[in-house]
């Protein structure tokens, strides 16, 4: 797995910036004068730092970004980073200072002159999230073995501020090594022996294998399954930090590890981002992590649908009639929408045994909300506008895209089917939506529910502002708020 780089809080010690072999960075504050240790390394480098923070250089830049001087005289540095950091920095802009650093750092050894800075533990966070890259498959992987340490005025303070976000950070860390990781690593059976080997860090976890899956009536979700050599299971994970006896937030995630489509075979092209399908189980898995790093006081039960839709002789056709957990009746009309078949199953089996609290279903369910939202937004679904309101909050706290699509009769009602109580799918219009339609037959009138359609932001093709190209652990840090801001006691 990815490990966090370490990031250490020190005290200020001034006589050290001379000698520093790697990168050192300074904050300048436009409005504010330099601090001291600012002011040691324009002195050390005969007045270069303030000559370049009066250029265009400097100013142009916006809060949370910098330019690096190469070579710096009089510092043993190889490059001094010079980061706009305003005084009264908002969140947002400390992480982007913080994700600057990150993409500057390569692999050297960092040294922040941080000074009596505001909002440290999020620059930190920043650092962490933007200082990630896949490299499991790489045989010579360009190496990021280096430290950053902080020189601060409140280096005991900041670090047990910032330990709460590392765990965010080691969590999203998660569910991008598993949404990143092709599918002939990430099969079944290895993505649940990764849940499992989380019993280390305290969850409790149990893996629902086909027999018993069978005996429960998942045959919805077995049948996307059935035509994959790869086992069918369901894995369950417990976090139980909050009072005992409340009921749990159950959060539910899609783990197609592969999706070809089924019988319904998807075209050739592209086919390869299909090893991102599990991103939902990916994101849970990284938010039961947090909470279990950072001993959260709630109550949560993770659960994923693990699956692999593949076409064979023993595949789910196409006119398929299959009974799900619920004893409603699906008339599978196009084996490639088969994230709601899995969901299903895993919704009603949450509800059933867990009466939780609420329920939040993870899902890169649809490529029409690609088509809606692009990759800046997720599609929200819900049931609830309190509790939807509730996560729109967080989500933008966090910085995480979240919009909030609608719900209706009319839309329910493409689902109708001939034979069976629905189809799977509703048509071309409107697949989004008549995809949470299907999943909202599976929950219950008393069950606050939100649906997170996560296909266009789980893995992106350009870099965002903390993340690489590829996975970005979308959600683990606007579920982790959500749980904070309503489930946690204290
Ligand atoms: N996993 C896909 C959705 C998807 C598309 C995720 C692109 C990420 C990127 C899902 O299982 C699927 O195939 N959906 C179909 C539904 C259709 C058959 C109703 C789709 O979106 O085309
Ligand atoms: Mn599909
Ligand atoms: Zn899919």
């Amino acid at each position: 797995m990815t490990d966090l780089t370490p990031i250490t809080f020190i005290e200020t010690d001034i006589e050290q910036i001379a000698t520093h072999v790697g990168r050192i960075a300074v904050f300048v504050s436009p409005e504010g004068r330099l601090d001291a240790g600012a002011r040691r390394v324009n002195k050390l480098m005969r007045g270069a730092l303030v000559r370049l923070i009066a250029g265009d250089a400097f100013t142009k830049l916006k809060p949370g970004q910098g330019v690096a001087m190469a070579y710096p005289t009089g510092l043993a540095a190889e490059a001094l980073d010079v980061i706009h950091l305003p005084r009264r920095v908002s969140v947002a802009e400390a992480r982007r200072a913080g994700a600057t650093l990150a993409k500057g750092r390569g692999a050297a050894n960092l040294l922040v002159l941080a000074g009596g800075a505001r909002r440290l533990a999020d620059v930190a966070f920043g650092l962490a999230m933007r200082d990630y890259g896949f490299t499991d498959h790489k045989s010579d992987p360009q190496k990021r073995d280096g430290t950053v340490s902080v020189m601060c005025s409140k280096p005991e303070e900041t670090q047990a501020d910032a330990a709460p976000l590392m765990a965010i950070a080691a969590g999203a860390f998660m569910t991008r090594d598993l949404t990143n990781a092709p599918a002939n690593v990430l099969t079944t059976t290895e993505f649940a022996d990764q849940l499992v080997a989380m019993k280390k860090i305290g969850l409790k976890v149990e893996v629902l294998e086909e027999a018993e899956l069978e005996k429960l009536g998942m045959r919805t979700l077995l049948c996307v399954g059935q035509g994959s050599d790869s086992p069918s299971k369901v894995v369950v994970m417990h976090w139980e930090g909050g009072e005992k006896g409340t009921a749990p937030l159950a959060l539910v995630g899609k783990g197609v590890v592969f999706d070809t489509g089924g019988i319904s075979l998807k075209p050739g092209a592209g086919m390869e981002d299909m090893t991102m399908d599990m991103g939902g189980a990916g994101v849970v898995a990284g938010v039961m992590r947090s909470l279990a790093l950072r001993k959260a006081k709630a109550n949560v039960v993770g659960l994923v649908g693990l699956v692999e839709n593949m076409p064979s002789g023993n595949a789910v056709r196409p006119g398929d009639v299959i009974t799900s957990m619920k004893g409603d009746t699906v008339e599978v009309i196009n084996t490639d929408a088969e994230g709601r078949l899995v969901l299903c199953d895993v919704m009603w089996y949450a509800q059933d045994r867990f009466k939780p609290a609420a329920m939040i279903d993870l899902a890169t369910l649809t490529g029409a909300i690609i088509v809606g939202l692009g990759n800046e937004n997720a599609g929200v679904f819900s049931n609830d506008d309190a509790f939807c309101n509730d996560f729109l909050k967080a989500a933008a706290t966090e910085g995480e895209g979240a919009w909030r699509m609608p719900l209706g009769q009319a839309y329910d009602d493409l689902l109708k089917s001939r034979i069976a109580d629905m189809k799977n799918i509703g048509g071309r219009a409107a697949g989004s939506i008549t995809a949470a339609q299907f999943l909202k037959r599976f929950v219950k009138d008393e069950t606050p529910w939100i649906h997170l359609d996560i296909a266009g932001v789980a893995s992106v093709k350009s870099e965002t502002e903390l993340a690489p190209v590829g996975a970005t652990g979308w959600g683990v840090a606007a579920l982790n708020r959500l749980i904070s801001n309503r489930f946690e006691t204290e």
